[in-house]
């Protein structure tokens, strides 16, 4: 029997890394997950512990990675994905980023492995071209409060695409946009969660601005999908996957309070600097490359994501975030 595929996923123990982590066990691949558990948890990969191809490395992938066996393609996740998160360990961000994939870099090299970065919508800033095509250069602040993660993001599309043209790796560029559903932490500071805990804990659910700006939400299955495909594509240009049904926070407010039955009101606050207005992406690239769409709706995807919330410990739905940075913070 032919060699088993082994993969290398960096962020294995955080939202999404950990249902690619389920995807790759489930394809048949031995599946290495890296994690310094700073946003990650445990819990989100415990069940896949006592399978025989499943291995965890809790190492911080801004140090020196080295993974003894052979790899054949790497993942990497690995970084602060939340606002909240990524305005406290600011630096931890740029370095992850930066440090981070450019040791992972080295690593892919040396294996002669395939790698795919996880790379966002972000890096199209505050957009002024709707939908955002692949094409489009985006509009960042390079030092406002969101350059940290903007800017890490768009040095990682660059070094990847530099090891791609100069040593000839294999790379793949995934631009995610807002992606949502089981083993998100309820206190990241997404909106999606954010509304939930809310609904949940019998709280107004806040608004920030006049509830006009626009977002588009991808259930996490489809996401890993549109991952899987991308991975085992021939494109090495960056990709977007998102789902392109937009919807006003406003609306999605709405929803929410419809999905869970609350007798809460919405309240409105001030929008965060740099916030962006619109995000809605252009999957035409994925379409037609991948031949890849989204085919699970938002009302689906919402009570699976609500049933999930549903079950966590009540201690988790009111501490405030269960995220402690202060060991990190360098
Ligand atoms: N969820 C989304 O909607 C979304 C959108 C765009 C891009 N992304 C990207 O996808 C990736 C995963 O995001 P997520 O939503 O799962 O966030 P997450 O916070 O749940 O997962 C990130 C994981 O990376 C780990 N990590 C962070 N820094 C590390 C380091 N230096 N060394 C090792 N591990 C480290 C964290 O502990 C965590 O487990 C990120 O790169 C993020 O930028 C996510």
């Amino acid at each position: 029997m032919a060699d088993k595929k082994t993969i290398l996923i960096t962020g294995g123990a955080g939202f999404l890394g950990s249902h690619l982590c389920d995807r790759f066990i489930a394809e048949g691949y031995k599946v290495t997950a890296m994690d310094n558990l700073i946003t990650g948890d445990l819990r989100n990969i415990e069940h896949l512990f006592r399978h025989a191809d499943f291995e965890f490395y809790h190492h911080d992938v801004s140090k020196f990675v080295h993974v003894p066996g052979k790899i054949d393609y790497i993942l990497h996740f690995a970084s602060p994905a939340s606002p909240i998160d990524y305005l406290k360990i600011p630096i931890q961000t740029l370095k992850v980023g930066s440090l981070g994939t450019h040791n992972l870099l080295g690593l892919a090299r040396a294996k002669k492995a395939r790698m795919l970065i996880a790379s966002t919508s972000e890096v199209y800033g505050d957009p002024t071209v709707h939908p955002q095509t692949e094409e489009y250069y985006g509009n960042v602040n390079t030092v406002g409060p969101r350059g940290v993660y903007d800017e890490a993001k768009r040095f990682q599309e660059a070094i990847t695409m530099a090891y791609h043209t100069y040593h000839g790796l294999e790379t793949r560029i995934v631009r995610i946009f807002n992606t949502y559903g089981p083993r998100m932490r309820l206190n990241d500071g997404r909106v999606l969660p954010a509304f939930i805990g809310q609904a949940l804990r019998g709280e107004d659910l806040t608004v920030f601005g006049d509830g006009s700006q626009t977002r588009s939400f991808c259930y996490v299955d489809d996401l890993v999908e549109g991952i899987h495909r991308l991975l085992l594509s021939d494109y090495s240009g960056p990709v977007n996957i998102g789902n392109p049904s937009e919807i006003t926070i406003g609306e999605f407010a709405e929803e929410i309070i419809k999905l869970t039955g609350t007798k809460q009101k919405v309240i409105y606050q001030p929008l965060p600097k740099d916030d962006p207005k619109q995000r809605q992406p252009d999957i035409t690239k994925a379409r037609k490359l991948l031949n890849w769409e989204p085919k699970v709706g938002r009302a689906e995807g919402l009570r699976i994501t609500y049933e999930y919330f549903k079950s966590l410990p009540r201690e988790l739905l009111f501490a405030r975030d269960h995220k402690d940075f202060g060991s990190y913070i360098k």
